[in-house]
């Protein structure tokens, strides 16, 4: 659980600034227990019998929580060669991981089938052509753009008019090319967005999905993606999940009834980890500056867009906790921004906080998904270190980058 208790932010049964004292801000803290929780939250509300939950790891690749994923049985939804050798590597079932790539290179494509002998969900009808010619006689599947997007913004919807899939009107040339290789098509597959908060366009890309199955007899798996949002703001409502999962299974029930026996794949990203970690940064500078137009808070911190880039690439919101001072009334209304020479370096704006000291630690919350894996070195700044913790137990499981490892890849200095 992460929750205030008095006048503290408790991450399972460890206070946030106990953590950050021991292991430093900026840092990234992640609950296992709650990804557990989450993870049987979504499966538990779609009831259909056949059913996988592949977590896509693009949204944290973190070892513990790959692991406590791993040993719940999860499969693994890979966009590329590494999430899928990572994957591998910890231990996931190869028949469990599915790869779907974005305008993906032969080269890619000869060492994830070839080498790691995972299945390709193909994203073109160049790339299908490439993959028969390269692979004859093999399972393959498909991402099909159903002509349906949603998502939390728009650079999230990955359905309709965009770079992803194999239009609707391009399914008698995957007929073609599937019988020119004579490959065998094995699983439909659409991702539709991210970030998505109503079931209609989930079950809308099902429906599509399967009116496109029956065309096809060898079929074993229909995966209907990711993008099963969270709320980040308190007003906002959760996605109602028993109702996407009732009407999910008896889609699928009355369906598999005439067709025969098909898994349902589910790739949830956000789902499973958003709302399990926070990003701890510490307050280095608090600047009020006035004037008869306007008055101005800026709490100043150790972290930025480089390790938390989506207030700033997708204007999200991401509410704070003065993990010390939880209790406390909120006077202040700031924004609270990094030390990343740009004025979109921004990790909330407007938000409400107790008055503040330098020093203070923050918690910049629901930081759990596409938090450290869309982090950078921008400014030539060390990434912080991640620590899972599952109750009262912690784990340093990445440590804090060092200025040896920004130079690393330097050939000469
Ligand atoms: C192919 C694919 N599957 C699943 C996901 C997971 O999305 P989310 O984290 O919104 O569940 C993504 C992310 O965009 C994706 O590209």
């Amino acid at each position: 659980m992460i929750e205030v208790i008095g006048s503290h932010l408790y991450i399972g049964s460890i206070k946030a600034e106990q953590i950050a004292n021991v292991y430093g801000t900026p840092i990234y803290v992640y609950d296992v227990e709650v990804v557990v929780d989450n993870y049987f939250k979504l499966k538990n509300s779609i009831k259909y019998r056949d059913l996988e939950v592949m977590y896509a790891c693009k949204a944290n690749c973190n070892v513990e929580i790959l692991k406590a994923l791993r040993d719940l049985g999860a499969g693994l939804d890979a966009v590329s060669p590494w999430e899928a050798a990572l994957a591998v590597r910890i231990g996931f079932k190869r028949e469990k991981i599915l790869f779907t790539g974005s305008n993906v290179e032969s080269e890619e494509m000869k060492f994830v089938r070839g080498e790691l002998g995972i299945l390709v969900n193909v994203d073109s009808i160049s790339q299908l052509r490439r993959y028969g010619r390269m692979f004859p006689d093999t399972e393959v599947s498909i991402r099909i753009n159903p002509g349906i997007g949603a998502g939390h913004h728009e650079y999230a919807v990955t359905g309709g008019i965009t770079k992803f899939g194999i239009y609707l009107n391009q399914l008698k040339q995957v007929e073609d090319i599937l019988k020119e290789h004579r490959l065998k098509l094995v699983g439909l597959h659409t991702h539709i967005g991210s970030g998505i908060l109503r079931p209609e366009p989930f079950i809308d890309a099902a429906e599509k999905l399967l009116q496109i199955a029956v065309n096809f007899t060898n079929l074993e798996f229909i995966d209907i993606g990711g993008g099963f949002g969270i709320p980040y703001r308190p007003s906002e409502k959760p996605l109602d999940l028993d109702y996407l999962g009732d009407k999910l299974s008896s889609l699928f029930e009355d369906f598999t009834s005439r067709y025969g026996n098909l898994k349902l794949r589910v790739e949830p990203g956000r789902f499973i980890v958003g709302n399990a970690g926070v990003l701890l940064v510490r307050v280095v500078d608090i600047k009020e500056v006035e004037s008869k137009e306007f008055r101005k808070v800026f709490v100043g911190v150790d972290s930025g867009m480089n390790h938390l880039i989506r207030p700033a690439l997708y204007g999200a919101h991401h509410e704070v906790i003065a993990v010390s001072k939880a209790d406390q009334p909120r006077v202040v209304t700031a924004d609270v921004v990094g030390n990343i020479c740009e004025s979109g370096d921004i990790l909330a704006l407007d938000v409400q906080l107790p008055k503040l000291s330098e020093g203070d630690v923050l918690a910049v919350m629901n930081a759990g998904a596409y938090g450290y894996s869309m982090s950078s070195n921008y400014n030539m700044r060390p990434r912080p270190p991640e620590v899972a913790v599952y109750r009262d137990s912690i784990k340093l499981t990445r440590r804090r980058e060092t200025f040896e490892d920004l130079l690393r890849t330097y050939i000469e200095l």
